[in-house]
């Protein structure tokens, strides 16, 4: 749809919702919609709470900027809803939302593509939480491959509930930080090197960028506290490195069927081979976030980018 058509259109800017990333997203929703309403679109900020289908009918939205972070927003879930209420919307379609929040599913189709990723293991809360004795199930947990190891939540972002664990005596405290957001859990190995973001608009890649964090990784504090974390654009890498990890990065796009703009985090280890963490479908949207940092290097201003977003949005069935 061209501009000047979504102009005509009521754009409901989804923002906020009830995950653990809600404060994040009303930032990212608050720039999209200060920065539609400059361009003179038709824009309604909307809080997705239970109420969502309600306030979308009330308001009579028939266009939607999804900037929901994790959980139903980035799920598919309210993917799912905005298509039975026939609403198009920017970014990925139910299943690639629900592919790319998932990060064991996400893995075994990277895997499947013949794209890298690092080693990994799965565990589930029912598995752990018989055996009351933290020792007795350390003792089990066997992954096979060395540390340090990388403990998350299987479906969660900004880094809620990583942590690194460098010995065994740390493993019933990161078990216990990532069990909380998730029945399920992934055990990664740690890959030393550089981290590396690449950018993706409408199945082409923007750019990327090299994130320095002063802390141990990049964690919540690390991606939300000025000042924390240095960043580069472009990334300092050799070129053939940066070229496969731009390639990787489409092609993990691509693996999960993703749409509009996604941003691929991936680390790059010591001899310059890159490992795709993951996909985010909706990445962070404030003007200084980096999805808009590597728009921008590539010569798209952050306005400029929303609307390319908008135009690419998705139809629903
Ligand atoms: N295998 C790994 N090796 C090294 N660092 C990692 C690894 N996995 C995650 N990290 C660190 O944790 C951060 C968050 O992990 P990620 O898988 O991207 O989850 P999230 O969805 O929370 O962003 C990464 O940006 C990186 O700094
Ligand atoms: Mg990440």
């Amino acid at each position: 749809m061209n501009r000047s058509t979504l102009k005509r259109k009521k754009i409901g800017v989804l923002m906020g919702g009830r995950s653990s990333e809600r404060a994040v997203s009303l930032k990212s929703g608050r720039a999209i919609y200060e920065a539609l309403k400059s361009l003179n679109y038709r824009v309604v900020p909307v809080d997705a709470g239970r109420d969502l289908c309600s306030i979308l009918r009330r308001k009579q939205i028939s266009y939607a900027f999804i900037a929901l972070h994790g959980g139903y927003g980035e799920n598919g879930a309210v993917q799912g809803l905005l298509e039975i209420l026939g609403i198009p919307y920017t970014g990925s379609g139910i299943l690639a939302s629900a592919l790319a929040m998932d990060k064991e599913a996400s893995k075994k189709i990277f895997i499947s593509q013949g794209i890298p990723v690092p080693p990994f293991k799965v565990v589930y809360r029912s598995a752990v939480m018989d055996r009351n004795s933290g020792r007795s199930f350390m003792m089990k947990l066997r992954t096979g491959f060395a540390m340090p190891w990388v403990i998350k939540p299987a479906a969660e972002g900004s880094s809620v509930g990583v942590v690194i664990v460098r010995n065994r005596g740390q493993i019933k405290k990161a078990l216990e930080a990532a069990f909380q957001y998730d029945d399920r859990i992934i055990i990664e190995k740690y890959i030393p090197g550089k981290e590396i973001h690449i950018g993706i608009l409408n199945n082409a890649v923007l750019g990327g960028v090299e994130v320095r964090p002063s802390l141990e990784f990049y964690s919540y504090e690390a991606k939300y506290t000025s000042g924390l974390t240095e960043y580069i654009l472009p990334p300092v890498l050799d070129r053939k490195s940066y070229a496969l990890s731009k390639r990787l990065a489409l092609a993990s796009h691509k693996a999960l069927q993703c749409s509009g703009a996604t941003r691929v985090d991936l680390r790059v280890n010591n001899r310059g081979n890159p490992f795709v963490l993951e996909v985010n479908t909706i990445p962070g949207m404030t003007e200084t976030s980096l999805l808009p940092k590597i728009a921008k290097q590539a010569g798209i201003e952050f306005s400029d980018l929303l609307e390319k977003i908008l135009e690419g949005a998705f139809y629903g069935q």
